[in-house]
């Protein structure tokens, strides 16, 4: 078993070994290299949109708390009481004038300040002000609220240049969605086995029926799928002949855009638009151990305005449809990727880049390498 990825391979289109998807030793690396590091998708802002607001968010074994202050501004701490360390919220999102421990009663501002101590009196040079939560990184992308645990971390505009634009030219309605639904479905595979498949159309040809129904939404031919550093997009144009979507007919439906839009952002998040639906949809990949992984799909409408019936049969086939269908793969690559039979395999990229070409994967699998590595 090997995890060298060497430049020769690479050179020659050789795909990152198999080890680098089960080995307990990469799998440490990338935690505490790629996903200590790096930007975390947590909510739309429109879920943290009162002062008291907040959600928690995990990072593997860790966890964010994320607030809306009085006065509108967003902030995000460690989920750990200064006290003993007891947890401090373990429900994934709610509304509180304020943040105490359930343990001895410590009490935060939303701020992080702490507020209150009991018996703190007694101690001759106890300073409130030291014990504050820790802080956390926080900041917004195109309405949505990311964390980062490093505070060295680029800012997510400098990494992503370009991506907001992107996503407000096919997602019109950015600034005004809610959440309709969140959902965390547990995959036995890597996290990286799901991102591969997300991010190359060789397989819509090949994998399943409901791939086939994906492609004939679309103009297939003209799906482009390009990298640009830390963020990559797929976006397949619409086709002009079509008058029914996911079993039903498109009069008088409306969507966020007639496009297949796809943005992914280092390391785990995509945020998407389905063909004719009026929904936004996020996809994280966050992974809970080498050879697990735990799905979150949300899907987010627009505010004041119900859903198009189109809109709610395209999330129905999406999450038990399309989904599944490309879970069942996930879990048999994982397995496949554990054979004593396989070690490495080829990039099917040709001089085209085109919509079947694996460029995406290898831009993918360069920049976990480079993180592993460094
Ligand atoms: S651990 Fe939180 S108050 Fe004691
Ligand atoms: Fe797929």
């Amino acid at each position: 078993m090997s995890i060298e990825w060497s430049e020769t391979d690479q050179a020659a289109g050789v795909s990152l070994p198999a080890a680098f998807f089960y080995d307990q030793s990469v799998f440490e690396r990338e935690r505490l290299r790629i996903f200590f590091r790096s930007w975390h998708l947590v909510a739309h802002v429109n879920e943290l949109r009162n002062p008291g607001d907040f959600v928690t968010h995990a990072i593997l074994e860790q966890s964010v708390i994320v607030t809306r202050i009085q006065g509108g501004e967003l902030r995000a701490f460690h989920n750990a009481c200064q006290h003993r360390g007891n947890r401090l919220i373990d429900a994934p999102r709610g509304h509180t004038p304020a943040i105490t421990c359930a343990y001895h009663a410590w009490t935060y501002a939303l701020d992080g300040r702490l507020r209150g101590a009991p018996r703190t009196e007694c101690l001759k040079n106890f300073d409130k002000s030291r014990h504050g939560l820790k802080p956390v990184r926080v900041e917004v992308l195109a309405s949505f609220v990311f964390v980062n645990l490093d505070p060295e971390a680029q800012s997510l505009a400098e990494m992503a240049p370009g991506a907001e634009a992107q996503m407000r030219k096919y997602l019109p309605d950015l600034d005004r969605l809610t959440l309709i639904e969140q959902v965390d479905v547990p995959v036995a595979a890597n996290w990286k086995v799901i991102q591969e498949n997300s991010i190359e159309g060789y397989h819509f040809d090949y994998s399943g029926p409901v791939h086939k129904q994906l492609v004939k939404l679309i103009d297939f031919e003209g799906y482009k799928l390009e990298e640009h550093d830390k963020y990559w997009t797929y976006i397949g144009p619409p086709r002009k002949d079509v008058t029914h979507a996911y079993g039903l007919p498109l009069d008088n439906a409306r969507w966020q855009t007639d496009w297949f839009f796809n943005i992914g952002l280092w390391p785990n998040a995509t945020i998407y638009a389905f063909p004719y639906s009026d929904v936004v949809g996020t996809f994280i990949m966050n992974p809970t151990g080498p050879e697990t992984s735990s799905l979150r799909f949300a899907y987010y409408g627009v505010e004041g305005r119900g859903l198009p019936e189109v809109t709610k049969a395209c999330i129905r086939w999406m999450n038990e449809e399309l989904g599944p269908e490309d879970i069942r793969l996930n879990i048999s690559n994982q397995k496949g990727l554990r054979s004593m039979g396989f070690e490495k395999g080829r990039y099917i990229i040709g001089d085209s880049l085109d919509n079947r070409s694996e460029h995406l994967v290898r831009h993918f699998h360069r920049l976990c390498h480079e993180a592993i590595r460094s």
